[in-house]
């Protein structure tokens, strides 16, 4: 459930129309709705409520606006953060440090000298050396690093292949089987807390079957943990769930999730940690465009945007579907191809779709746009960087600046040498 409907005619987001932010803001542009973020906040929660201790950490690479991050704040999240530029969005939001789980493979002896000088609540640790290097940079600092160890179920989450991570030979967390040595061997280790185990199999999981039978491996490694004699306080379980992108696309609900987790997890005693991306931001944003031209085509039109795959890269990357509707549908169909004004060929949002008729002028938008959106937009061809705005009832604002050519000429340097 979103907060975009037509109201006389006329797509709004909340209480505002699209053709008032066009006006105000310009296109392309994302624009989020507020209420559907707290909305999303709450019914993932409340899908949790059969689960006793929790802590949710809102995973924020997929959408890491700083006034999305204050609304998610005021929802009681934490933040999953996967880099020092993370850390300090979530920081600077106002999420506490010990709310703040830091994930990712790569993380530099530099980040995780930060994250622990920041007092961040996790380290989620993806190889053995890693934690022998944790360890050291918190025991020369005095501090303990709270920790668990991701390992990896090698289960087929049964997703794209770019967003997959819980096969064995995904780069993601150490091998299951590996994990109870790794464990004897790095728990010990003065500066860290090495205190239960982590897993996160993969993104836009349209099936609750693999994620249980991930949920299930992780439990008898716990159990084999503590007959080890190692004390489990934690166990976090990843994000991933995923949104309707499509009709037809039927993904658990997270009440569907939370009863499954709260059956599989029952008795294991720990403090259960989520990472959700996707599920919470996904529908709460959508990327509203112009058209500029409606070119004729050998087989259908091109509908030309004036967004692009710089703007929204799902569709060059993972061939994605974003639903298209027009801002005012005329209630006219069309078949069509959909294309950015970028020069490649991949800049094309869709292929022979039947879209609402639209001609040159006319304002659209791509739904489920508010996750894994702005935030991977770049500058490709030197368009501007996509500015966001942030609707709340009948308020709006813009929450992030369309960055201009200008702005990006300035940030560059023609050595002295060449310089005339
Ligand atoms: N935790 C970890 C360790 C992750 O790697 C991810 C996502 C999440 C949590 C959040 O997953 P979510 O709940 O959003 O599914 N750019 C891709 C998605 C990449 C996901 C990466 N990891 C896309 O546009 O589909």
């Amino acid at each position: 459930m979103d907060h975009f409907d037509y109201r006389d005619g006329t797509l709004h987001v909340e209480d505002v129309p699209m053709t008032a932010i066009a006006e105000a803001v310009g296109t392309p542009v994302y624009v989020y709705s507020a209420a559907t973020f707290r909305r999303h906040a709450r019914a993932f929660r409340d899908g949790l409520a059969g689960v006793a201790r929790k802590h949710l950490a809102y995973a924020i690479k997929a959408n890491p606006n700083l006034a999305v991050l204050r609304v998610l704040a005021d929802e009681g999240y934490g933040a999953d953060v996967v880099s020092v530029g993370e850390m300090k969005r979530a920081l600077a939001a106002g999420i506490a440090a010990a709310d703040i789980v830091f994930s990712g493979v790569g993380k530099t002896r530099a980040e995780l000298a930060a994250a622990l000088e920041a007092g961040i609540g996790q380290f989620n640790l993806e190889l053995e050396e890693e934690g022998v290097v944790l360890a050291a940079l918190a025991a020369e600092r005095g501090l303990v690093a709270p920790a668990v160890l991701r390992v990896n179920p090698d289960v087929d989450a049964g997703t794209h292949a770019k967003i997959s991570t819980g096969r064995k030979e995904n780069k993601f967390g150490v091998p299951i089987d590996q994990a109870p040595a790794m464990f004897d061997r790095l728990a010990g280790l003065p500066g860290l807390n090495l205190r239960g185990v982590a897993i996160h199999i993969g993104s836009q999981l349209l099936d609750l079957a693999p994620l249980e039978a991930a949920y299930h491996r992780i439990g008898a490694l716990v159990a084999e943990l503590r007959a080890a004699g190692h004390t489990i306080s934690h166990v976090d379980l990843g994000g991933g769930l995923g949104v309707p992108y499509k009709a037809g696309d039927v993904p658990p609900s997270p009440a569907d999730y939370g009863a499954m987790v709260a059956r599989v997890t029952k008795g294991w005693d720990a403090e259960l940690m989520f990472e959700p991306g996707r599920v919470i931001a996904g529908n709460a944003g959508v990327l509203l465009t112009e058209v500029i031209w409606v070119k004729p085509g050998v087989t259908h039109p091109y509908v030309i945007v004036d967004a692009a795959m710089n703007d929204l890269a799902r569709p060059a990357l993972y061939d994605a579907w974003h639903d298209f509707v027009a801002v005012r549908p005329t209630g006219e169909r069309m078949t069509a191809n959909i294309a950015g004004p970028v020069c490649e060929t991949g800049d094309t949002f869709a292929l022979k779709r039947e879209i609402d008729a639209v001609e040159s002028g006319d304002l659209a938008v791509f739904r489920t746009a508010g996750a894994y959106g702005a935030t991977m937009a770049s500058t490709y061809n030197s368009r501007p960087l996509v500015p966001e705005v942030l609707v709340d009832g009948d308020r709006f604002a813009v929450v992030a600046d369309r960055v201009a050519a200008e702005a990006l000429i300035a940030a560059e340097r023609v050595p002295e040498w060449l310089a005339k």
